[in-house]
């Protein structure tokens, strides 16, 4: 069976409208899922995936576990620091030898941008990357679109600014991808020390006050400053970043109308989101977790070659 999506999920760059459409749809079955009390169907019995993190990442990977779980896949976790990687053992190694023992599919997050392509290119089971270096997190943009989606009930036309450490974030690259390939109107705002060079060429609109920002959308979705990723120098201190670009109740409430609160997560509280949006009523930022799960069921799914049609079957197979 030829798989919708072809071997391995890399990025929104490189999928079409139609297969990002394709993604959200095949998701839409599977949330049901998981508000059932045995939280199971026997879709993927029989795959054998493993979870290779070199990273840290809590909302990711549980997600991906419980997807793959959900669907009745053996998984395992790998992480760097508990496996031969730190002996010295290459990527591709480890791959070749987790291949050796009959894997199906690869769930890997990686520091360096382009490592999920480099496996891929080197190994037969599917890999699906889930955050590489600066470069994308394809599974975090889908699940951002079908948030979105769920709120305004279409992406086509809706303003979306992404706001803050646009420079660091893989997470910025597929939201900015997945959400112009979906029509929609895409802002970005930060300081110009943490914003692209190649910004202008990407088709947004570049705000510089936060305000503004604001003003002009209907959707935020706010990222993380990667301090772990910063070398210094990029802003005065994080007060200060608060004090200018931070989202706060009080700027929102100048604009007269709501504007949708997204974050990727993990967040910095009182840096560039206060408590009282991420926790305030325009907040969807749990609904982002909760649609992670059924967006990481879809991509395994169609991944392993099975037909969105069937996504209704299957859900309907594990029905009790
Ligand atoms: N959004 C996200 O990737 O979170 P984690 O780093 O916890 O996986």
């Amino acid at each position: 069976m030829t798989a919708p999506l072809g071997k391995d999920l890399l990025g929104l760059e490189s999928l079409s409208g139609d297969q990002i459409r394709l993604i959200l749809d095949t998701a839409e079955p599977f949330k049901e899922i998981s508000e059932r009390a045995i939280k199971k169907v026997p879709t993927l019995r029989g795959a054998t995936i493993v979870n290779l993190f070199f990273e840290a990442s809590t909302r990711t990977r549980v997600s991906f576990e419980f997807a793959e779980k959900r669907l009745s896949a053996d998984s395992v976790n790998i992480a760097a620091s508990n496996s031969s990687v730190s002996k010295g053992e290459t990527l591709v190694d480890t791959a070749r030898n987790l291949e050796a023992m009959r894997i199906d599919m690869v769930v890997i997050r990686h520091g360096a941008s382009g490592a999920a392509q480099f496996l891929a290119e080197r190994i037969e089971s599917n890999v699906i990357n889930a955050g590489d270096g600066t470069h994308e997190h394809p599974t975090q943009g889908l699940l951002d679109l079908l948030t979105l989606r769920d709120h305004f009930k279409r992406l086509d036309g809706i303003k979306v600014c992404i706001c803050g450490d646009v420079l660091h974030s893989r997470v910025a690259r597929s939201n900015i991808w997945g959400l112009k390939k979906m029509g929609a109107i895409v802002g970005v705002c930060g300081p110009r020390s943490l914003l692209p060079n190649a910004i202008d060429d990407m088709g947004v609109t570049v705000f510089n006050r936060i305000e503004e920002a604001i003003e002009w959308a209907d959707a935020l979705n706010i990222l993380r400053l990667q301090l772990e990723r910063m070398q210094g120098g990029y802003i005065p201190s994080l007060r200060e970043y608060n004090r200018v670009f931070g989202v706060t109740r009080e700027r929102l409430d100048r604009v007269k109308r709501d504007v949708l609160i997204l974050h990727p997560g993990p967040m910095n509280r009182g840096v560039e989101i206060d408590s009282d949006v991420a926790d305030g009523p325009f907040s969807v930022i749990l609904d982002q977790v909760t649609n992670g799960v059924a967006v990481r069921m879809a991509v395994l799914y169609l991944l392993s070659g099975g037909k969105p049609e069937l996504a209704e079957a299957a859900k309907k197979g594990g029905e009790r």
